[in-house]
């Protein structure tokens, strides 16, 4: 078996720079902690300060800076990239976790449509943009768009622009999956059922009992399989939307 198709064991993460939007906290700190943890050196891009995840990470002796900002602001988001790729190396991995869920039904009029569209989806095109051509030019790029099962299902407590803006995610992950895949850019969407964070902290729960492993998803739950999409042992996985809902809905 030669070099290129031998199965990859490696797990590991060391040499890696990872910048991980939404982290301050929720499911992006997890991920940021947990790519901390195989090694990576992770920037994160947030709204809030990122002083907790950075001083977790620190703690477990990994390298871990926040740089605050909108992650709908294109220039903001350009400029920080750079300033990653100039304190702490080349970026290889995108975690684009940063999202926003008002709640509303079919039309909450056309300012929240507007911001969540730019934050949820326009963020996450603006981490690709900055980072996509310098992957793509060293032949190393894993990028992991995280969607909802609102994606598919629609939501009952969400706006309908956040269904929108999960759906399109996956289209964007795709697109980009399928371009980058000559050149070494791997691009997948994780798409979770219920997280317990903040985001829905205020918001009434499904029955536990009416969901297939009786209990709802922590950040945790999420994070280990961003790593491994992340990892050199998904190496050959590109485009693909893992449901991660404890058995909540099933994938054709
Ligand atoms: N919690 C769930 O049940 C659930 C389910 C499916 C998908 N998701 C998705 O997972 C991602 C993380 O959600 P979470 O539950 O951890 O929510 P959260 O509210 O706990 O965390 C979201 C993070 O995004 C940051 N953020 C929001 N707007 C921003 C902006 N304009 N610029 C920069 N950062 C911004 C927030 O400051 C926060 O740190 C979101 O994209 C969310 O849509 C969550």
């Amino acid at each position: 078996m030669s070099a290129k198709t031998a199965v990859s064991r490696n797990a590991s993460l060391h040499g890696h720079v990872a910048i991980v939007s939404g982290a301050a906290r929720g499911i992006g700190a997890a991920v940021a902690l947990a790519l901390a943890k195989a090694g990576a050196s992770v920037a994160v891009f947030d709204a809030l300060a990122a002083d907790d995840t950075e001083a977790s990470a620190t703690a477990q002796g990994a390298v871990c800076k926040g740089w605050q900002l909108d992650i709908s602001d294109e220039h903001a988001v350009e400029r920080a990239a750079a300033e990653v790729q100039a304190r702490l190396g080349p970026v290889s991995i995108i975690v684009a976790a940063a999202g926003i869920m008002p709640s509303g039904a079919v039309d909450s009029g056309i300012a929240q449509w507007r911001r969540v569209l730019a934050v949820n989806l326009d963020g996450a095109r603006h981490l690709i943009a900055a980072c996509y051509p310098g992957m793509a030019a060293r032949g190393d790029g894993r990028m992991v768009l995280v969607s909802s099962v609102a994606a598919r299902q629609g939501g009952l407590l969400a706006g309908a622009e956040y269904s929108a803006s999960k759906g399109a995610l996956v289209s964007l992950g795709r697109h980009v999956a399928r371009n980058g895949a000559a050149h070494g850019v791997r691009c997948n969407i994780v798409s979770p059922g219920v997280i317990e964070t903040d985001m829905n902290a205020h918001l009434p729960k499904p029955d536990i009992n009416t969901l297939p492993a009786r209990r709802l998803g922590s950040p945790q739950d999420v994070a280990g399989p961003v790593v491994f999409l992340c990892s050199d042992r998904a190496n050959y996985i590109t485009g693909i939307e893992l449901p991660v809902n404890g058995g909540q809905l099933f994938y054709p």
